[in-house]
Order: C-alpha cells, then structure tokens, then sequence
C-alpha cells in the first residue's frame, strides 16, 4: 500500500557498508522515469554514481554532508531546460500520436510551454516536474528497504552559494548550460534502523476546505 510507504519513509542520512542490490536500484530509476510531467514533458535526467571520488566532490558541493560520501550510491537529479523545446518537446508529443498542428500550438503556448516565457520560468517549471520524480524514487527506495536522503542544500545555479565549486560539479558530470544539477538523492541500507517520526504541522495548519480562513 502507498499510504504504508509513506508512514514508514524518513530521511535516512546513516548507511551500512552493504551494497545496494542492481534489481533495487533498477526499480528506484525506474519509479522516477515514470513520474507524471507537464503535458509529459519529463524534463528530467538521472545520473547514477558510484564512484568515490565523484561522491566526494559531490560531497564538498553539499556543504560537507557526510550522507553524500557515505552513501552506496547517490542519484543526481537534473532539470533539463531543453526538454521544452521544439524539437525535444515536439518528440514527446508526437509519440503521443498527436498531429504536427496540435503539437506546434503546444509547444508555442504560454499556457503549456514556460519557455515561451523566459529562462527562470523554465527553470521553475522543470524543477516542479523533478520533484515529481524524485519524491517517487523515494517512496520506491523505501518499498526496497534502501534508506535515502534528499539533498537540495548544494552549490548550484539555484543557490549561487559557490560558482567554482557548482562549476567543477557540472563539468564532472559531463553537464551542459541547460543542465541544472537541482539535488542528490542518496541511497544505502540505514545503520540504525528506527520508525519514522513524523514532526509535521497540524493538519488545521496546512489543510483548509473551500478556502483559507
Ligand atoms: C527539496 C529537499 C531538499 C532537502 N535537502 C536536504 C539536505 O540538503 N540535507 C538534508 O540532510 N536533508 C535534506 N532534505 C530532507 C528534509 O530535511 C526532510 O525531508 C524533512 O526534514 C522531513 O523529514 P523526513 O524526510 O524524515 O520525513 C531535503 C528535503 C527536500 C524535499
């Protein structure tokens, strides 16, 4: 059950040495790939790593974070401005059958297309449809029994906390101008296996009906 995996999920920044099995992580990828997107755009790319040394350097983008350097494996999780535009986009929708007009009033409209409307509407929109993905891989990584931790707290294009060290960081991972490196996923068994604690809001505090009062 959905609901299940959700109640036991927590962000899990401890790990074991053990590996995480290929089928597992197969699945997790494979959650993410099938994420729902704005008119299916899927602006989105997955780079796995597992190589210490790049798990490192990621390491130092993240401010330190030990759970980025600990971990078995750590999913890099990139926006893909270019995913919106004509021809990439024009792909997705054809392969949905749609005629060349129906695709061509997408791909220029306002409404369905943020790139029509400027670069930080690009970027804004396909960080909302990675979250989508991202927030799947973590329920499918807890349906495997793999921890995992989001790691958003990076030096990137969204941070600009350090432009050298988000620079070295793309230039690992072989990304262009339109690839934004947006957060980490990492993954591994957790050391210490305890229950989720769920420190939240109140539900009065975030859930109204009809409108905010
Ligand atoms: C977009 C995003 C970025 C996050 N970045 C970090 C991070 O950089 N480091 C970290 O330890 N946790 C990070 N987290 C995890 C949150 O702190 C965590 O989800 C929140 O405190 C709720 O706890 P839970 O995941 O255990 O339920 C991030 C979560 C999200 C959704």
């Amino acid at each position: 059950m959905v609901m299940n995996v959700i109640l036991s999920r927590k962000s899990v920044r401890k790990y074991t040495s053990q590996r995480i099995e290929d089928t597992k992580l197969e699945k997790i990828l494979e959650a993410g790939r099938l994420a729902p997107s704005w008119v299916n755009v899927q602006p989105w790319k997955f780079i796995v790593v597992k190589n210490q040394e790049t798990k490192n350097v990621l390491c130092e983008a993240a401010g330190g974070q030990p759970q980025v350097r600990n971990a078995d494996t750590v999913i890099c999780c990139i926006a893909d401005l270019d995913s919106w535009n004509k021809t990439n986009f024009g792909k997705v929708l054809a392969q949905k059958g749609l005629d060349e007009a129906t695709c061509e009033s997408i791909v220029t409209s306002n409404l369905l297309n943020p790139s029509t409307l400027g670069e930080y509407e690009t970027l804004l929109r396909s960080v909302e449809q990675l979250t989508y993905a991202v927030s799947y891989m973590t329920l499918a990584a807890e349906e495997q029994g793999i921890g995992c931790c989001i790691v958003g707290a990076m030096a990137n294009e969204l941070t600009k906390t350090s432009d050298e060290t988000a620079q070295n960081v793309k230039s690992l991972l072989g990304l262009n101008n339109r690839q934004v490196l947006v957060e980490l996923l990492t993954l591994g068994y957790e050391e210490d296996p305890k229950p989720a604690k769920k420190y939240r809001k109140d539900t009065n505090e975030v859930i109204f009906y009809e409108k905010i009062n």
